[in-house]
C-alpha cells in the first residue's frame, strides 16, 4: 500500500491522522494546499501521487460562517469537490468529514445517514454542500469515498471546549453552559484511528462500500455534563479552579449567531456494520483526553 495524503493537517483530526501515519502520511497544510485555490491542491495531488486522500481540512468557524459563507462555501464544498474529482479519476480512495450540523436536531432520536438533513447555520449549508460535491464528483468515475459525519470533535490540544472550559474554570468563579444540546463529544485521535481502520476495511473488501456513515465516540451528554466531567478530571488531577458554581442555561439564554441542533444524536449502525468500526464511548475518550493534556502539560 502507498502512503496517505491528509489534508489540514494543522487541526485537530489532521495532526492525530498524520501522527497514526509516521512515514506512511504526508501532510498537506494550508501552507502547502490552500482551500481557497484548488489549483495548489491539484499540484499537491500531481506532486505526490497518493495510494489514498483524507480531507481534514474545512472552515470550522460556526458562528463566523455565518459572515461568511462564500469563503465557508470554497472551502467546505468546491475544494472537496476538486479533490474527489482528482481521486475518483485516479482510482484513489478518499475520505471527507461532514458533520451533525447538516441536521436541524428536532426531537430524541439518534438519526441515520438517510434521515433527511435540514442545516440551521451556514456552517452546516456547506458542508452538506461538501457532502453532495463530493458524491457527485465521485459518482462521475464509479466511486470509492466515504463521508463520515462526525461531532463535536475536541483534542487535549488547540482551541475546542475541552481546553476553553479548562481556561475558564481556572479564571471564572461562576460559569453559564448551556445543557439543552445533547450529542457525543468525539476525541480526534479516536477518530483519527477508526478512518484509518474504516479505510482498510473499506479497501479490503470486494465492492468499495462508497458512502455517507456517522462516527463519533459512543454515548450521549450535553455541553454542561461534559463541563462538569472536564472539572471532575482537572481536580482529580489535583488543578487548583476558581470556579466554585457552574449554572446550567437554555439555548435561549445563550444567544449565538449560528443557530445550533438542539439534537445531535448520530445512529452508529451503518459504520459498524459496513465498515467493523466503533469508537469508544465519551467518557473513555475524556479519559484519554486528560491523559495526555496532564502528561504533556504537567
Ligand atoms: N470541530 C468540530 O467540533 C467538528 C464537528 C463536526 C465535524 N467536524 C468536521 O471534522 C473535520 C475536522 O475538523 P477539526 O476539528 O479537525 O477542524 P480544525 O481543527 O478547525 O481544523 C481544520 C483545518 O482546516 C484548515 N483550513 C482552514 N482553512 C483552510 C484553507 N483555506 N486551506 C487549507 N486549510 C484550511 C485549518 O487551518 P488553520 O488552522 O491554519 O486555519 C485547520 O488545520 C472537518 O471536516 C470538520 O468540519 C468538526
Amino acid at each position: 500500500m502507498g502512503r496517505t495524503l491528509v489534508f489540514g493537517t494543522s487541526g485537530q483530526v489532521g495532526s492525530a491522522l498524520l501522527e497514526l501515519l509516521g512515514d506512511q502520511g504526508i501532510g498537506i497544510d494550508e501552507k502547502t494546499g490552500d482551500f481557497l485555490n484548488p489549483t495548489s491542491l491539484l499540484a499537491a495531488l500531481e506532486t505526490h501521487r497518493p495510494a489514498q486522500v483524507i480531507n481534514a481540512a474545512a472552515y470550522t468557524a460556526v458562528d463566523l460562517a455565518e459572515k461568511e459563507e462564500d469563503k465557508a462555501h470554497l472551502i467546505n464544498a468546491v475544494a472537496p469537490g476538486v479533490i474527489a474529482q482528482w481521486c475518483a479519476g485516479h482510482g484513489v480512495p478518499f475520505v471527507h468529514y461532514s458533520t451533525d450540523y447538516v441536521f436541524e436536531g428536532s426531537g430524541v432520536s439518534a438519526r441515520v445517514e438517510s434521515d433527511p438533513t435540514g442545516p440551521l447555520s451556514a456552517y452546516g449549508r456547506t458542508k452538506l454542500q461538501g457532502e453532495k460535491a463530493v458524491s457527485e464528483a465521485q459518482g462521475k468515475y464509479g466511486s470509492k469515498f466515504l463521508i463520515f459525519r462526525t461531532s463535536w470533535v475536541y483534542d487535549a490540544v488547540g482551541k475546542n471546549f475541552f481546553r476553553t472550559m479548562l481556561r475558564l474554570a481556572k479564571e471564572k468563579s461562576e460559569l453559564r453552559i448551556v445543557s439543552d444540546q445533547w450529542g457525543a463529544p468525539t476525541y480526534a485521535p479516536h477518530l483519527a484511528a477508526a478512518t484509518l481502520a474504516a479505510l482498510s476495511s473499506a479497501c479490503a473488501k470486494p465492492e468499495f462500500p462508497s458512502g455517507v456513515y456517522h462516527l463519533c465516540n459512543q454515548g450521549v451528554t450535553n455541553w454542561f455534563d461534559f463541563a462538569q466531567a472536564i472539572f471532575a478530571a482537572a481536580r482529580k488531577r489535583g488543578e487548583s479552579l476558581q470556579l466554585e458554581k457552574a449554572i446550567p442555561i437554555t439555548t435561549a439564554d445563550y444567544p449565538t449567531p449560528a443557530k445550533r441542533p438542539l439534537n445531535s444524536r448520530l445512529d452508529l449502525s451503518k459504520a459498524r456494520t459496513w465498515l467493523g468500526v466503533e469508537l469508544p464511548s465519551w467518557q473513555a475518550g475524556l479519559e484519554q483526553c486528560c491523559e495526555t493534556f496532564w502528561r504533556t502539560h504537567p
